[in-house]
């Protein structure tokens, strides 16, 4: 267990001191040149090897509010796959905090994602589909509240002003000569972080759901809430409602043949639920000419490769082609 002996809550660089196991930085690496356009891989994925990805960065600040606030627990809500849920079990038991998850679905089946959460001591308590939807429902979190007292509560996914906080802090990593910034979107809470901090280029979204134009409002209200400066411009908030592969944790034959050919070329792992799609669409947009010659452009790795163990199980079970990794 880390001690966070000596830490201050008024003491800046107290959250350095406690969540001193994970990287302050992630590096930044270079992918290609084609077509005069340079991709580059922000490798957020590297910060962590569990914590990883948008999830540290969306934890940091809300395992900072659970510390202040004096509570004893913390729980959160997700699906059986939840790269959140098994992030906030590994920060429990890097921590020694008691870690509560409650999944979605009447039968919560073991998979790899929940048999990492109950390793990491999580205990795990399946909630029905109907009752799942209350999640942000302010009276059913009230009523948790009042069961649960000691009890810290983080919306699902790491929503929420805390998350956005956090990532809001990979804007001041990237370099000052990025003409674009890719990254992938499921709650909108990386990209509103990261529209908060007022950026000179533009945030290419591309959401890992379909009929995702709901982001648009749902980003700009929380970068709305975190930074009340006027937001830049709707041109530095660009979507690609169209690389979904077929819907949420769908993953077309195409995409995982995408994944595979990519990691043969560059070795870097995607996960097949947000980065794959990314990349797929990033890729397609570079060779259709879409960005100018000259430009550099960054990708924000957001990790997620624990889930790649479940969609393989998931894939092999209805005889299609896998990913040639794991996590
Ligand atoms: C690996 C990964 N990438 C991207 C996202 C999407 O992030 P956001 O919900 O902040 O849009 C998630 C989900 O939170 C995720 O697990």
């Amino acid at each position: 267990m880390l001690s966070a002996a000596g830490a201050s809550p008024n003491r800046p660089g107290y959250f350095c001191t406690v969540l001193s196991f994970a990287s302050n930085e992630s590096p930044l690496e270079f992918l290609f040149e084609k077509e005069g356009v340079q991709l580059w891989v922000k490798r957020d994925d590297l910060l962590h090897p569990e914590i990883s990805g948008n999830k540290w960065r969306k934890l940091k600040y809300h395992y900072e509010a659970f510390r202040r606030g004096g509570f004893r627990q913390m729980l959160t809500f997700g699906g059986a796959f939840s790269n959140h849920l098994a992030a906030l079990a590994a920060l429990g038991k890097e921590t020694g905090t008691p870690a509560y998850g409650l999944v979605r679905g009447e039968e919560v089946k073991d998979n790899a994602t929940l048999a990492f959460c109950r390793s990491c001591g999580m205990e795990i308590e399946s909630l029905s589909r109907k009752r799942y939807a209350l999640k942000d429902d302010p009276d059913f979190l009230a009523e948790l509240k009042q069961w649960l007292p000691e009890v810290y509560l983080i919306p699902e996914g790491g929503k929420g002003l805390a998350g956005a906080q956090g990532c809001r802090e990979i804007a001041a990593e990237l370099p000052s000569d990025t003409d674009f910034l890719a990254l992938p979107a499921g709650t909108g809470t990386t990209a509103a972080g990261l529209l908060a901090a007022q950026p000179s280029y533009p945030l290419l979204v591309f959401p890992a759901l379909k009929g995702a134009r709901f982001l648009r409002r749902a980003i700009v209200e929380q970068a709305l809430a975190l930074q009340e400066k006027p937001l830049p411009g709707p041109e530095k908030l660009r979507f690609f409602l169209d690389y979904h592969g077929g819907g949420y944790g769908k993953a077309p034959p195409d995409l995982i043949a995408f994944m595979n050919r990519f990691y043969r070329e560059y070795e870097l792992k995607l996960d097949p639920v947000y980065t794959g799609k990314m990349f797929f669409g990033l890729v397609e947009l570079i060779n259709q000419g879409y960005f100018p010659r000259g430009s550099k452009v960054v990708a924000l790795h957001t990790g997620g490769l624990q889930g790649i163990a479940g969609m393989n199980a998931h894939l092999a079970s209805k005889k299609q082609n896998t990913l040639i990794y794991e996590a």
